[in-house]
């Protein structure tokens, strides 16, 4: 485990910012902690980092605890930040010397690193432009440049994607996978924006105010979202009441609900043979047949109206 944190407690004055969590991250993973605004997910990132100090709960990161130990924990653990702040006079590369500076890496060995991870997220080209130029993108690579500097085993990146667009977060996300396929670091990230995230975290957990409501990889989530037995989906042209009906009359299935042309069938098992034998023997049309998957949006909205 790279990360242990038990029953982790935090208020200020009053107010309960991360409530009784409960979280393990195992080594080479890429976790997602995921919720919505004000839901503990800096503050949660902050204590794992020693920044901040718990009321209470146990700590436990690269082994350390970063409240008594955060000077271990910090040369084990990159750490970018919602609004990471760098030197607006200074080039890319200036700013990516003096980082490594801070972080005792002599200039022979950093000068070659730098240009590694310059050309690692695509800022070579402008390396020589004062940051103050900068677009929030260029701003987020740099700050994954700087956490690459360290070459940390645990990177903690609080909302790498949030305000940048579709495509610059897509480059973002690939660089983080990198980050993990290419130089075995663990990865935990933060987002409120679910369907960003999802495909890149081999697990995620959902925060509401303070706790952690739901655990799992997205198929697992989902698969509890559908509750017992599967969804399928169908795509059928001209299914009226009467194929509705001998549907619902089949051998293992619970419920069918028609949206339009959409049929959506809860069922005991995968019984999409039998289905696409009748939806034909109705003289329906079958274009689509499919077990449903869930998104996370899905998966978050269904978990907070139960
Ligand atoms: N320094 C602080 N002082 C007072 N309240 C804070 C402070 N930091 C966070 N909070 C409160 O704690 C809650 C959780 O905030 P935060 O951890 O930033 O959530 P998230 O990162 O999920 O948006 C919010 O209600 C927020 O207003
Ligand atoms: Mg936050």
């Amino acid at each position: 485990m790279i990360v242990e944190a038990r029953d982790l407690r935090k208020s200020y004055n009053g107010v309960q910012a991360v409530d009784g969590l409960t979280l393990e991250i195992r080594e080479g993973e890429i976790y997602g902690l995921l919720g919505p605004n004000g839901s503990g997910k800096t503050t949660t990132i902050l204590i794992l980092l020693g920044l901040t100090e718990p009321t209470g709960g146990e700590v436990r990161v690269c082994g350390f605890n970063p409240t008594r130990e955060p000077l271990k924990v910090k040369r084990l653990v990159g750490y970018l930040p919602e609004n990471v702040g760098f030197y607006e006079d200074l080039t890319a590369r200036e700013n990516l010397r003096f980082i490594a500076r801070l972080n005792g890496i002599p200039d022979r060995e950093s000068k070659k690193r730098i240009e590694e991870v310059l050309e690692q997220v695509g800022l070579s080209e402008v390396a020589d432009r004062p940051v103050g130029t900068y677009s929030r993108g260029m701003r987020q690579r740099l700050g994954i440049a700087d956490v690459l500097i360290k070459q940390p085993r645990l990177a903690i990146l609080d909302e790498p994607t949030t305000g940048i667009d579709p495509e610059g977060a897509s480059q973002i996300l690939d660089m983080i996978v990198r980050m993990r396929d290419e130089r075995g670091m663990t990865i935990m990230l933060s987002s409120h924006l679910l369907h960003q995230v999802q495909r890149i975290c081999d697990r995620v957990g959902i925060m509401h105010r303070g706790q952690l409501v739901a655990e799992g990889s997205v198929d697992e989530l989902g698969a509890r979202t559908s509750g017992e037995g599967l969804e399928l989906e169908a795509q059928v042209v001209g299914a009226g009441p009467e194929l509705i009906a001998a549907l619902e009359a089949l051998a293992g299935v619970r419920e069918v609900k028609a949206e339009g042309e959409r049929l959506l069938i809860r069922c005991e098992e995968d019984v999409r043979g039998a289905i696409a034998r009748t939806v034909v023997e109705h003289g329906a049309e079958l274009l689509e047949l499919r077990r449903r998957s869930f998104t996370l949006e899905e998966i978050y909205l269904r978990y907070f109206q139960e």
